[in-house]
């Protein structure tokens, strides 16, 4: 089975958003990574809805959107018609069951993610809700950061608690991700792969991809 990859917007040039999003398309990525930041839960804004769903009309891939932001339940209901899967951090809603569910009444793959401070224990009671468990590699806002390598032991965790429920997800890892920490985090046990400023660096992004997508086998 090969790993996943979901580039992130973060890293386009914001003046240049639908020229990056053509550069998505052709580099072989599974996904688009959206990240959507309200400058209240992280010290960071980005893309609103209306960005968003103009970018959609243009693309053929899976809009993969992360709410980073206060009212998961407002945004919810903003991004549906712009997304394909949708992510939430816990601690941004008051009742997680009720958003969770609210996600999937939008007919949206569920996802929930996990800052590095958080414990999974948290989704333990909700993990047959999810079809993502997106494991934050470093703290939410900014890309370019430097990969927390204690995320291994949280995907290994994971991927336990999947067989232990009896229920498969998709593990997901945010934040970090290069063709040096690629390989362990795919045998930790990962199956996609969210990479911006990496693959952004490249002068041939589809390249980068590869080197991620060959990175479980080496
Ligand atoms: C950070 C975002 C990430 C970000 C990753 O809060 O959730 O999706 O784009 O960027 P890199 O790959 O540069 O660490
Ligand atoms: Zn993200």
């Amino acid at each position: 089975m090969t790993v996943q990859v979901s580039v992130s917007l973060l890293s386009a040039n914001p003046a240049c958003l639908g020229e990056d999003l053509a550069r998505i398309h052709k580099s072989g990525s599974d996904f688009v990574h959206i990240d959507v930041m309200d400058g209240h839960y992280v010290p960071n804004m980005t893309f609103g809805p209306d960005i968003i769903m103009a970018l959609k009309k243009d693309s053929s891939l899976p809009f993969d959107v992360h709410l980073m932001v206060e009212d998961a339940d407002r945004f919810i209901e903003m991004y549906a018609p712009c997304s394909d899967m949708i992510t939430i951090h816990p601690e941004t809603t008051k009742h997680l069951h009720r958003s969770l569910a609210f996600i999937r009444s939008k007919g949206k793959k569920v996802g929930v993610s996990l800052n590095p401070g958080t414990s999974i224990s948290l989704i333990e009671p909700i993990f047959h809700m999810l079809d993502l468990v997106l494991v934050m590699s470093v703290n939410p806002g900014f890309g370019g950061q430097q990969f927390i390598p204690e995320s291994l032991e949280k995907i290994k965790a994971i991927k336990d608690l999947s067989r232990l429920k009896n229920h498969p997800v998709e593990i997901s890892v945010d934040g970090g991700i290069n063709d040096v920490t690629a390989g362990p985090v795919v045998k930790a046990g990962a199956t996609i792969l969210v990479s911006g400023s990496y693959l952004f660096k490249q002068k041939e992004m589809k390249e980068g991809v590869q080197r991620l997508k060959k990175s479980g086998s080496l």
